[in-house]
């Protein structure tokens, strides 16, 4: 089977697995950790920012984040698509008594005008607006990539009305790969950072939240409310230090094959947008097959696909797949789609 249904499929690679298991460790709530403490300090410095937390997911990372720039019963924006909107289980509302709004998802484009209108004041009758939460690269969004200039003018958006800026950056990495961006330029833009190593980086597990020292300190606090303080969790960290040392620079190549996968697929009709990064995303609205048909067909032509909705459907390229895998679930694909 050639597994395309997403980027957490990965299985640590030899090396991480050495870099596992001679990692020093110690006990992290009592921030005894040296390895935890290494990941920790070399992240925040990545994205220039003063201090991260080690999270066991990015849900939590995200939701910590979250907790962290809006109190309980203010608002959040983000777009509708959002994985802090649609995956997370409610979680904003059910840990930070959040109140969510969006505005509708277009792929990863963001127009800051409109999310400017939406932001309500403090006032008797309102629900204030805190915070504007973005995802680089956006996953339902197709791995699309929020260009520089529109996140820079999301965040004039922020300062003029006093509002914090989280990045959910699960992907952060594939932006930084895709355009160019420094991560540190990433950084500066945002209050607040949750990324993963565990989505394309290879990772088993293992997110981080990034900010001010204060913040942080608080950030500590509240995963360790939310169930999230973790022992000797070094040997996970150590996977997390060789994933950023070993891993970044290559996702190039899973763009690449993810571009393969498109342009096989796109003489089909189902391409749903240009791919950036290494989400290919189909729209089946056109095609014989829905989703689900498309899915089990591929199945049985030895493909693993993701089903979103009832008609579309996802394409994943990661660490785990060769050129011959990809060359193989595009003709596997091209089978699919003509039958
Ligand atoms: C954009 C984005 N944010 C956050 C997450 C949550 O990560 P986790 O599955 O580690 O909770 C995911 C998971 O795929 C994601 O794609």
């Amino acid at each position: 089977m050639i597994d395309l249904r997403s980027d957490t499929v990965t299985r640590p690679t030899a090396g991480m697995r050495e870099a596992m298991a001679t990692a020093e460790v110690g006990d992290d709530v009592y921030g005894e950790d040296p390895t935890v403490a290494a990941l920790e300090a070399e992240v925040a410095e990545l994205f220039g920012h003063e201090a991260a937390l080690f999270a066991p997911t990015g849900s939590m990372a995200n939701q910590i984040a979250l907790q962290l720039v809006v109190p309980v019963g203010d608002e959040l924006l983000c777009d509708a698509d959002a994985h802090v909107v649609t995956y997370e289980v409610g979680a904003a509302a059910a840990y930070g008594g959040i109140s969510s709004r969006t505005w509708p998802a277009v792929g990863a484009e963001i127009d800051p005008d409109l999310v400017a209108a939406m932001i309500r004041p403090d006032g008797y009758f309102a629900v204030p607006t805190r915070a504007i939460a973005v995802e680089q690269t956006h996953n339902r969004g197709g791995g699309g990539v929020i260009p520089l200039p529109t996140l820079r003018r999301l965040r004039e958006v922020a300062d003029e009305h006093g509002l914090a800026l989280h990045c959910d950056g699960a992907r952060i990495w594939h932006a930084h790969v895709a355009d160019g961006v420094p991560l540190r330029e990433y950084g500066r833009l945002f209050d607040t950072l949750s990324v993963c190593l565990s989505k394309g980086l290879g990772a088993p597990v293992g997110s981080l939240v990034i900010g001010s020292a204060e913040k942080i300190a608080r950030a500590r606090f509240l995963r360790k409310r939310m169930g999230g303080g973790m022992r000797q969790v070094g040997v996970l960290a150590a996977a997390g230090r060789y994933a950023l040392a070993h891993h970044v620079q290559r996702l190039a190549e899973d763009h690449a094959r993810a571009a393969r996968l498109a342009e096989a697929v796109a003489p089909f009709g189902v391409l749903a947008n240009p791919v950036r990064t290494n989400i290919v995303p189909l729209d089946l609205t056109k095609h014989p097959l829905d989703a689900r048909q498309f899915a089990a067909a591929a199945r049985a032509e030895g493909v693993l696909v993701s089903v979103l909705g009832p008609r579309t459907a996802r394409l994943v390229t990661h660490l785990d797949l060769t050129d011959d895998a990809v060359t193989r679930a595009t003709e596997s694909l091209t089978r699919t789609l003509r039958a």
